[in-house]
């Protein structure tokens, strides 16, 4: 006997994208016809499979007062039923299309309500789903009224004439796997749920269905003309610019531009018989000419990110208030773009980047990344089973977002390979909307978009493309070059941004890029911190590649963050401090330099002496001025070190920073440092245990340093080592030599310190050592050499690498630790993290801080924390100067402890403090998913001498 139990689930593995639902339509809020937000508590039942149990639940009169709650919108995950799974692109299940597991965790939800007695009686009903994952199907009161998949769309049920005054009972069971899933194979948890809003919107007769605002902008005549097309006749009226028309006529009349940088918004209504809609109206065109995106006639720069929905607590379930910290953190933050990777955002997200200013690139929820594994064959995207699901999904984003300005690009989806599918909807898109371009990035002989784009391309091969020399077909050839995804945010760094700002700013073909990405999906919690792939006991899984964002999970900006800020400041400030002149450029696309005001200050020592406001003219964007600076203050004597600093400030509150928050900022030297001097007179004397130099006592058989003054000091010796970054470590499939991995191969990890000799001299104590790991003919002799003028204590440590080193080092310097030390003082780069590439944004000045908040608090730990060009520093009673320069870290932990953390909360601090002073540091890079650091980045293990100067502060 052969039969099937499961007809009734059929839905959930047909490829379809669904049945019953309302065609999609523009996304708004009316302001007259009543809703019902669904949101808050519903009765929910977890299931194992699909098919477990009837749909009797869904009848009117089911009892689910037994069950457990859960929050709408939100993902049952974590609220406490199942666990999150994360995998960056393997599917957690056989790939097998369209078939899913049997074990398919189904979520049964019920919300009984009653409408409101003011709820008209008359017209209809549309019950609105803004994003459900994965699959869903819908009873109202015991109808089925459909199913449907695509969980980052909108989906609508007509249900007039199913509501009830009062008890009506919305049942909606819900699939975490489903043919959807193969559709949705994004980097990110799987987190099934109605993760956003249910509404239920009274449909007045006569009321707007669906309408689309075209508001385009003549750069020549600097005239705007607007038509708004709609499914009911009806009057559009923008008081502002006396428009008074009616849908389908088209009106020009003068009027200020939208752009990111100046989002210039007209109120507007679109009114027909049975209802009023407010319409917020940006006039821009956006345009392909001349091989480059143009919008208002020039030529834009993308500085950009990649954002995902996350929330530590709420995973892709966003409250307004998050979305709007995030668009603030970003206009703050000089970002101009977003992309919406990989699926279209909550719809509020779009007003606000509208309202505040930001170019977005609208992505489609389609990702088939999972079938790379086996070269793309049976990918979805080129199987015509699959294309209706494929429109379906294009055409869910485009009409429910096809009336935001801030929207320039539409973007078919992300890594799904090439197919036939893909190049249908961009065929659709086109034919739907001619006035926005199209882009995916699959593709590199851009068959169906209108700009080549790519992710993570290394710098050489970024000029090569900005130089037109990368070949490609005649179509890219003649196209603008985006990076959709680079700069991988993954632990410290990305290094190496600088450097990539400076061939999109010299390259016209270049037009600028996208972090990856915005924030770390790290998941609150009690033990851990915050958790990541493996720790809810995942099978499959890819650990902390989940946490590469801009800002950690509660939103706190990473040193990424505001090294990418300093590097795309639209404000360039150079100067010549010998001639006393400074050369501000402004690097914006469209606003003058008028919302903003200039101050100079002067530093001495790296303390500010004097400082006033500098006029700047209201430069044009493009243009730049030389800009006299005032002389140098009378008593900024020689014999110290001295410096301008021009900042660049909003000269009045804005929507989005308040007045004196800095844009941009400049340093540049007047006198150079006088280095620091101490004389040998001191000759160190033994005694049976100690050796005595100035301040200083020693070990008599080590020569290891004890004391300084009454400074403890403990265990100092040349230190090579750093707790691997995730750059430093590396993406498998990266191709650049993983050093990472190659350092502790070669043992830098566990180096060996061998003793070769303690030598009193007449003026120093010479301490001769070899370090080494152990198995390999590497090594670095080092020698210590402390000479003293009584007072101060000077240390010269000299290594020479022998053998044959093929890695650079992690680092070189030494290291110690201090019993206690709390306040740490310096005068150097700061005040956050830096490396070599990635120090843009570290300001030479005085800094304070303590131990702890030196600490830059990575999901999973590794080196951290280092302080740049540090001229001298104090902390636990010790000073330190420093010939030359040097980097610092300081903690309540060793390296070897840092290492072997995978969390926040396996790291317990000591009193002890560890301190690290650099003379060098490797750099950074982005290896975790593209280059590692530039050759000019690179420690290399050569002959190398540095000194510190040490002293007891009184
Ligand atoms: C890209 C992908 C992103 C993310 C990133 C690495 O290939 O589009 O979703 O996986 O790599 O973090």
């Amino acid at each position: 006997m052969s039969f099937r139990t499961t007809t009734a689930i059929d839905y959930v593995e047909d490829v379809a994208p669904g049945s019953g639902a309302l065609p999609p339509r523009a996304w708004y809020a009316s302001s007259d016809a009543k809703s019902l937000s669904l949101n808050g508590t519903w009765r929910f039942r977890l299931s194992p499979t699909a098919g477990a149990e009837d749909d009797s639940f869904a009848e009117p009169g089911y009892d689910a007062g037994a069950w457990a709650e859960v929050a709408v919108p939100g993902h049952w995950v974590l609220q406490g039923h199942g666990s999150p799974i994360y995998t960056n692109h393997l599917y957690p299940f056989p790939v097998d299309p369209p078939r899913v597991p049997t074990e398919n965790p189904t979520g049964d939800h019920v919300r009984v309500f009653d409408l409101p007695d003011d709820w008209p009686s008359d017209g209809g009903a549309v019950l609105r789903f803004d994003g459900v994952e994965s699959c869903a199907r819908v009873w109202l009161n015991g109808t089925e009224l459909g199913e449907f998949k695509g969980s980052r769309l909108p989906h609508e049920f007509a249900v007039g004439q199913l509501l009830k005054p009062a008890g009506n009972v919305l049942a909606v069971r819900v699939h975490q796997w489903s043919a959807g899933s193969y559709l949705e194979d994004q980097d990110q948890w799987w987190l099934p749920g109605i993760f956003r809003d249910v509404t239920l919107l009274h449909r007045p007769t006569g009321s707007v269905r669906d309408f689309f605002v075209h508001a385009s902008y003549d750069h020549v005549t600097g005239e705007g003309t607007l038509r708004v097309d709609s499914d009911v006749e009806g009057r559009v009226t923008v008081p502002a610019l006396d428009i008074d028309v009616a849908t389908g006529e088209s009106m020009t009349v003068a009027v200020e531009p939208w752009s990111a940088e100046t989002p210039r918004l007209y109120d507007g209504r679109l009114v027909t018989e049975g209802e009023s809609v407010p319409l917020r109206i940006g006039f821009r065109t956006v345009v392909l000419e001349d091989g480059l995106i143009k919008v208002n006639g020039k030529a834009i720069l993308f500085k950009g990110v990649n954002r995902h929905e996350w929330h530590p607590e709420k995973g892709r379930a966003l409250d307004l208030e998050t979305m709007r910290e995030d668009v603030l953190l970003m206009k703050r933050h000089n970002l101009n773009a977003v992309r919406t990777s990989h699926y279209p955002p909550h719809p509020a997200f779009l007003d606000l980047c509208d309202e505040y200013g930001l170019w977005v690139i609208d992505e489609c929820d389609l990702e088939t990344h999972g079938f790379v594994e086996q070269s793309w064959r049976d990918n979805p995207v080129d199987d015509e089973r699959w294309t209706p699901a494929l429109l379906d999904r294009a055409a869910r984003m485009v009409e429910r977002d096809k009336n935001h300005p801030s929207v320039v690009f539409w973007s078919l989806g992300n890594e799904a390979g090439t197919g036939r599918g893909l190049t249908a909807m961009a065929e659709w898109i086109h034919g739907r909307d001619s006035s926005r371009l199209v882009h995916y990035e699959g593709d590199w002989n851009c068959r169906d978009t209108d700009v080549y784009s790519r992710m993570y391309a290394f710098h050489d091969e970024v000029e090569k493309i900005g130089r037109k020399l990368d070949g490609g077909t005649r179509k890219r050839r003649e196209l603008p070059f985006i990076q959709c995804e680079y700069g991988h945010a993954m632990g410290n760094g990305p290094g190496g941004l600088a450097d990539y700002q400076k061939l999109f700013e010299s390259y016209d073909r270049l037009q600028g890029g996208f972090i990856w990405e915005w924030i770390d999906h790290g998941i609150k919690h009690p033990e851990l911190g915050y958790a990541y792939g493996g720790d809810f006991g995942e099978e499959l899984h890819d650990g902390n590649f989940v946490c590469d964002g801009l800002i950690f999970p509660d939103r706190t900006p990473s040193p990424g963050l505001v090294e990418y800020k300093k590097v795309i400041e639209p404000v360039g400030i150079e100067g010549d401090g010998a001639d006393g002149t400074v050369r501000v450029t402004n690097k914006y696309d469209f606003a003058d330099l008028s919302a903003l005001a200039f101050e100079w200050s002067y530093q001495v020592d790296g303390e500010t002496v004097e400082a006033g406001a500098l006029s700047v003219p209201a430069l044009a964007p493009g243009e730049s001025a030389d800009v006299k600076l005032p002389e140098p203050p009378a008593d900024a004597r020689g014999g110290s070190e001295t410096q301008w600093t021009v900042r660049a400030l909003l000269a009045s509150d804005t929507a989005w920073g308040p007045k004196d928050h800095e844009v941009a900022w400049g340093q540049f030297p007047v006198s150079a440092r006088p280095l620091p001097a101490v004389a040998a007179t001191d000759r160190p004397t033994a005694s049976e245990e100690l050796i005595y130099l100035g301040p200083a006592s020693f070990d008599a058989r080590t020569g290891t340093l004890k004391t300084i003054g009454g400074v403890d000091v403990s265990a100092l010796r040349l230190d090579v080592w750093r707790a691997p970054t995730d750059n430093d470590d590396g993406a498998e499939w990266q191709t650049d030599t993983r050093y990472g991995m190659l350092w502790r191969k070669y043992g830098l990890h566990r180096m060996q310190h061998r003793l070769d000799a303690v030598e009193l001299g007449d003026d120093a104590l010479t301490v001769r050592t070899r370090v080494a790991p152990a198995a390999w003919e590497v090594g670095l002799s080092t020698v210590y050499r402390w000479t003293s003028d009584g007072t101060k204590l000077r240390l010269t440590v000299s290594v020479a690498p022998e053998g044959d080193w093929t890695v650079p080092l992690p680092r070189l310097g030494i290291r110690f630790a201090l019993a206690q030390a709390d306040r740490v003082k310096w005068f150097g780069g700061g005040p956050g993290e830096a490396y070599p590439d990635t120090k843009s944004a570290s300001m030479l000045g005085r800094w304070h801080s303590t131990v702890d908040e030196l600490q830059t608090p990575y999901v999973r730990p590794q080196e951290n924390g280092a302080r740049a060009d540090v001229r001298w520093m104090e902390i636990g009673g010790l000073r330190i100067e420093g010939d030359p320069e040097f980097w610092f870290t300081a903690r309540r932990w060793t390296t070897e402890q840092l290492d072997a953390a995978r969390h926040r909360t396996d790291l317990t601090p000591g009193d002890t403090v560890w301190v690290n002073l650099d003379h060098g540091q490797h750099g950074i890079g982005s290896q975790s998913c593209g280059p590692g650091p530039l050759p000019q980045y690179f420690l290399r293990a050569e002959p190398a001498e540095f000194s510190f100067v040490l002293s007891e502060v009184n």
